[in-house]
């Protein structure tokens, strides 16, 4: 067989294997795995002393988001191109239905910011804001066009939450569609009065972020979200999961079968409640939801991640400048006087992967083929991808990552490729690089440099989500 690419003598790593192979590409596909394929005719890359695994998946972030007050720094073609400069190959954002609106209208919205933009593949899930019963069908209809996930949250009141019912009724609506709920889970009521209070007595500084929004909010939460879920007997999975506390609610609802799935994400496993009382207004720059927590929490969550009691490693990537960044859109400086105009969320697209391998596989957190899990693997299937992508497979998409483990850099604002004026991992020193990366099999990334096209991406219809999901509850 005539290959266009073929990647030769890397060590291929897969959630199951690692194997000396090498990878043929045609059309876009790998159409063959191997050793010595005849690269007659074909672009040859060579990979030997690299893994070569997956291209990452990223299942949540939010590009062109408007959101407290203003609107996030990253659109879908800067924070694809920085997505793909750190390894991810695919993204699931969140479009979002505002109060009032059809959910359709969400999903146009969201095509319009990403359709010819996005430099690698994209897919989304639907935050839901209001749901009447007449609107609840509209749900089904998004199931049909792909979009297969639908996220609510328990948190943000006037702005996000919707209350029990709510939330019961869609879970209801999405047992029979076949797709998954995704849930914020932090109680925004009791949130709301801690930092009305904290106000009140003129604590204003952003570590009353962290201090208004206990651990305790996050699992009571979780934990009612996941009674909900057993009680509709839909599949549910918790985002952005940042306490130990939390992560117990899961992995005891697993322990007794309910098909219940968490992500964390890097922020959580690396930085720390510590980091808002860096001096000055520093700390706005960690103000997301949940909050950092105090440090050893972190271990908690690398355990958990290691035996399954957390199965996916995101971002959350929702980035915002410390200034007024270059659309004119204000940034954390909102919320000087007063944390809770802070807008919430950080960057993090682009560093995951690296961050991840340098912290979690060569301390020997993660093993390789976990390391390949989290970030591409289970997201994949969770969320109706997989084998298209996740997998290094004949007949999947040649979405292919070549990575150089002993290869060094420094992360920093001055080189990241996100367009936000300041990184949290400022300085960190990375063992392992993401060298090339292929979408489709085209090369995105060359020597570490971005070589790809804005527009490049395409949607990415998913398959129902809940439906996959319930294939992957043991463990
Ligand atoms: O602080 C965060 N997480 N911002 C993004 C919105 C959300 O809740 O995911
Ligand atoms: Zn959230
Ligand atoms: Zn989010």
């Amino acid at each position: 067989m005539n290959f266009d690419t073929v990647i030769q003598s890397g060590t291929v790593v897969t959630a199951a294997d690692t194997v000396v192979a090498d990878v043929g590409i045609k059309g876009g596909r790998i159409v063959a795995l191997g050793t010595d394929l005849p690269p007659t005719g074909a672009k040859v890359v060579n990979a030997e002393g690299k893994y070569v695994f997956p291209g990452a998946i990223d299942v949540h972030t939010h590009l062109d988001m408007p959101f407290g007050g203003t609107t996030t720094a990253d659109d879908f073609e800067s924070g694809t191109t920085a997505a793909a400069c750190g390894g991810t190959t695919s993204i699931v954002d969140f479009a979002i239905q505002y109060r009032g609106d059809e959910l359709r209208k969400g999903l146009d919205t969201w095509h319009g910011k990403a359709d010819g933009k996005a430099a690698i593949d994209y897919a989304f899930h639907m935050i839901c804001t209001d749901l009447p019963i007449a609107r609840l069908r509209d749900m089904d209809k998004l199931v049909d066009s792909g979009v297969t996930s639908f996220k609510l949250f328990m948190a943000y009141p006037g702005v996000f939450m919707v209350d029990d019912a709510t939330i019961f009724r869609a879970m209801l609506q999405t047992k029979e569609n076949g797709g998954m709920i995704c849930m914020h889970c932090e109680n925004g009521g009791v949130i709301d009065v801690l930092v009305q209070r904290a106000l009140a007595k003129g604590e204003t500084a952003p570590k009353y972020h962290a201090l208004t929004r206990p651990m305790t909010a996050e699992a009571e939460a979780t934990r009612r979200a996941i009674a909900l879920a057993e009680m509709a007997g839909v599949p549910l999975y918790v985002v952005h999961l940042s306490a130990g506390d939390a992560m117990e609610e899961i992995r005891k609802a697993r322990q007794r079968g309910v098909p219940a799935f968490a992500e964390t994400c890097p922020q959580y496993l690396f930085l720390s409640y510590e980091d808002y009382e860096r001096p000055g207004f520093e700390g706005a720059k960690y103000v997301m939801s949940p909050p950092l927590r105090p440090r050893g929490n972190e271990q908690r969550l690398w355990e958990g991640l290691a035996n399954n009691a957390l199965q996916v490693v995101s971002t959350d990537h929702c980035s915002f400048c410390m200034k007024v960044h270059g659309k004119g859109s204000m940034g954390k400086e909102l919320g000087r006087n007063d944390f809770s105009k802070i807008p919430n969320g950080a960057p993090g697209i682009e560093t995951r992967v690296h961050l991840l391998y340098d912290g979690g596989v060569r301390p020997g957190r993660l093993t390789l083929n976990r390391f390949v899990d989290v970030i591409a693997t289970t997201p994949a299937k969770l969320f109706g991808l997989y084998p298209r992508k996740g997998t290094v497979a004949v007949g999947s998409d040649a979405d292919l990552v070549i990575f150089d483990p002993k290869k060094r850099h420094v992360i920093s604002a001055e080189s990241h490729h996100m367009r936000v004026d300041y990184n949290p991992y400022e300085g960190r020193e990375i063992t392992g690089r993401v060298e090339q990366v292929f979408l489709r099999g085209e090369q995105i990334v060359t020597d570490a440099r971005f070589t790809g096209k804005a527009g490049h991406g395409t949607f990415l219809k998913r398959a129902p989500s809940g439906q996959a999901a319930l294939g992957l509850t043991a463990g």
